[in-house]
């Protein structure tokens, strides 16, 4: 299984929305796929219409090590798409985990050996705690969701040197497959501006995609479905179709074999 985490510890910059909607796309396209819900928001549990019933088992149990991911994991009404949810608990682990040795290795070890998925997206909290430490060590690879604000480069560089620590001490492996502009608005001059300057300064590591500005994507979750089943045509969900594309043709050739 591909492990793709999805983190930037800036707040409401379209983690979520991408790590739902690349889910989707992938499940689409025929690969089985595991939403990994680490957010004690559990927005991304909620947004693939996953109800509270269904939440017995979650992530924070599989942290603390009292659940498998085979045990927790459920199916979402999209085909090929299942999720590990999130409850609130999982906010009481950053602190819980602090006890155990091994506390930035829970979900590498959890998902050792796991089968039945070919790839995963696990959807990060908005901070750089020990629960995106968990996804970072976790992880194959980042995909960095990124606003065009003006403060975003400088979010970036703390993101990036905090994915130099994991790779010096916990995972020298995770690589970065690349950064999507979200919430991109072509009206707005300064978008375009910074923009241009994350181009600059990171290259081809930008996925040539851009996620636009779409009301369709912010209306998807509070049906608890994913944009790409609510409103397949939407532009915002042409442009995750488009990312997907992108992401695939990133990964590994032996992986794409899917
Ligand atoms: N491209 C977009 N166009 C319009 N609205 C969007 C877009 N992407 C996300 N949104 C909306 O913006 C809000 C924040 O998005 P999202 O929840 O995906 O961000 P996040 O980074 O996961 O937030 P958090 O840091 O709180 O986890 C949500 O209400 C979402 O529906
Ligand atoms: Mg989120």
């Amino acid at each position: 299984m591909i492990r793709i985490a999805i983190a930037n510890q800036k707040g409401g910059v379209g983690k979520t929305t991408t790590a739902i909607n690349m889910a989707t796309a992938m499940a689409a396209t025929g690969w089985k796929t595991l939403l990994i819900d680490l957010d004690p928001q559990g927005n991304a549990s909620t947004g693939t219409g996953i109800d509270s019933r269904q939440r017995e088992l979650s992530s924070y149990d599989v942290l603390l090590g009292e659940a498998t991911v085979a045990e927790a994991v459920v199916p979402s009404s999209i085909p090929g798409l299942d999720v590990l949810p999130a409850t609130v608990d999982l906010s009481g682990a950053e602190i819980e985990l602090v006890d155990f040795e091994d506390r930035a290795g829970r979900l590498r070890r959890a998902l050792a050996g796991h089968v039945g998925h070919d790839v995963c997206f696990i959807d990060c909290p908005p901070s750089l705690g020990l629960l995106t430490l968990n996804a970072l060590t976790a992880a194959d690879t980042l995909l960095v969701p990124l606003q065009c604000e003006f403060f975003a480069l400088e979010g970036l560089s703390q993101l990036l040197q905090t994915v130099e620590k994991v790779q010096q001490v916990f995972n020298p492996d995770l690589g970065i497959v690349g950064v999507a502009l979200t919430m991109f608005d072509r009206r707005n001059r300064l978008t375009d501006q910074v923009s241009e300057d994350v181009r600059g300064c990171l290259g081809n590591l930008v996925f040539e995609s851009v996620i636009p500005r779409n009301v369709r994507l912010s209306e998807a979750p509070s049906h608890g479905l994913p944009a790409l089943i609510y409103d397949h045509s939407c532009a915002g969900s042409r442009a995750y179709m488009a990312l997907a594309r992108e992401l695939i043709s990133r990964l590994p050739e032996k992986r794409k074999a899917a």
